[in-house]
């Protein structure tokens, strides 16, 4: 009976465990206080988790980034620096049966311990509703440039210039409002140096505001699971200066009149220019155009192989179906990602070109 009893109270006086705000623990706090402030100003300067940014939006956004990992730095050591001495100062010790210390609250705490959070979240509040007005806000001189999603491709149209195409161009330092939309189902637009996504729908307008801050090519990459096709759904982005962008655009204006007029003067050469303003490039390989891609079937003795392939079918024929109507003529181990539209997106003329093209690569 007597082993059960608790100890008197004499007994409980006689243990004296460790203050918990005596010198030492201060001293602790102290030290902890400031390792919080090395780590939090260091992790902060020297983020490791992000590459440079290419948009005046992502500087914005990556000064927003870098204070918060700084305070969650800090906070995450004054947390586990406490814990940890904690664990090691008070613990129990191995015959000891005592009860802990009874506390009623810390009134100078529990103030500051709310203060501090509510000031902190306050400030990142004000903070982050400053970067989100400054990377949207609107500027005179902006170039608007109208985006399609479909699956799975991207294509770029400049209302002022009256141009398409498969690559986002910009000029250095004027800012873009992309407007954006899908033909069909939900992709996300993203640029990973612009720092910049934003999802693209089918029912609604978004809007995106970049300005390119570095001369660069940039991947745009698809980032919302749409389909088979969606991690092949990329393009570029490419920030040039004003005399590059000048020229980009010319060479399209050149190419869309050839598409309007008569017969070109060069027609293989007119073919291998089209392979590669229509994006055919990024998903097929041809030597004779310099294309690399692996998404679809290789062409290189396509003008050879198109009569073969359908039985019935010429060779001219099957080449037209191809570029207007991929998914009537998928080669077997292909997925059918190919925009099924280009009949649209293509002057007669330019399919025509291509189609003579294609068929002279014997
Ligand atoms: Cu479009 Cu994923």
């Amino acid at each position: 009976m007597s082993m059960s009893q608790p100890p008197a109270q004499s007994e409980r006086d006689s243990v004296s465990p460790p203050r918990v705000f005596d010198t030492t623990s201060k001293l602790v706090a102290f030290v902890i206080g400031v390792l919080a402030i090395v780590a939090g100003v260091g992790a902060g300067m020297f983020n490791p988790f992000l590459s440079n940014s290419a948009s005046s939006q992502g500087i914005l956004i990556d000064a927003l980034f870098s204070v918060l990992l700084g305070i969650a730095t800090s906070i995450f050591v004054i947390v586990q620096g406490f814990l940890l001495y904690s664990i090691v100062r008070f613990s129990r010790e191995p015959d000891d049966e005592t009860d802990g210390m009874a506390f009623r609250g810390h009134t100078g705490l529990e103030i500051v311990w709310t203060a501090v959070p509510a000031a902190i979240v306050v400030f990142l509040a004000v903070f982050s509703y400053q970067v989100l007005a400054e990377i949207e806000q609107p500027r005179p001189d902006e170039l608007i440039v109208e985006v399609t999603a479909q699956q799975y491709a991207w294509s770029f149209f400049y209302p002022d210039l009256d141009l398409t195409s498969t690559e986002l161009h910009m000029p250095l330092d004027r800012q873009v409002l992309l407007r954006m939309r899908s033909k069909d189902v939900i992709h996300a637009f993203w640029v990973p140096q612009f720092r910049i996504k934003r999802d693209v729908m089918p029912d609604r307008l978004t809007e995106a505001r970049i300005t390119g801050t570095e001369i660069g090519t940039y991947p745009i990459v698809c980032a919302e699971l749409c389909g088979v096709g969606h991690s092949y759904m990329r393009s570029q982005a490419v920030v040039q200066s004003a005399a590059d962008f000048l020229s980009w655009q010319q060479g399209l204006i050149g190419a869309k009149t050839r598409g309007a007029g008569a017969k070109p003067a060069d027609p293989m050469a007119a073919g291998r220019q089209l392979f590669t303003q229509g994006g055919c490039n990024a998903c097929h390989a041809l030597a004779d155009a310099g294309a690399a891609g692996q998404l679809g079937p290789k062409l290189d003795g396509i003008g050879t192989t198109a009569a073969t392939r359908v039985l019935g079918q010429s060779a001219e024929a099957y080449i037209r179906t191809s570029i207007v109507k991929p998914n009537d003529t998928i080669v077997p181990g292909y997925q059918p990602v190919m925009p099924q539209d280009y009949g649209q997106r293509l002057p007669p003329r330019n399919v025509d070109t291509l189609v003579q093209y294609l068929l002279g690569q014997k």
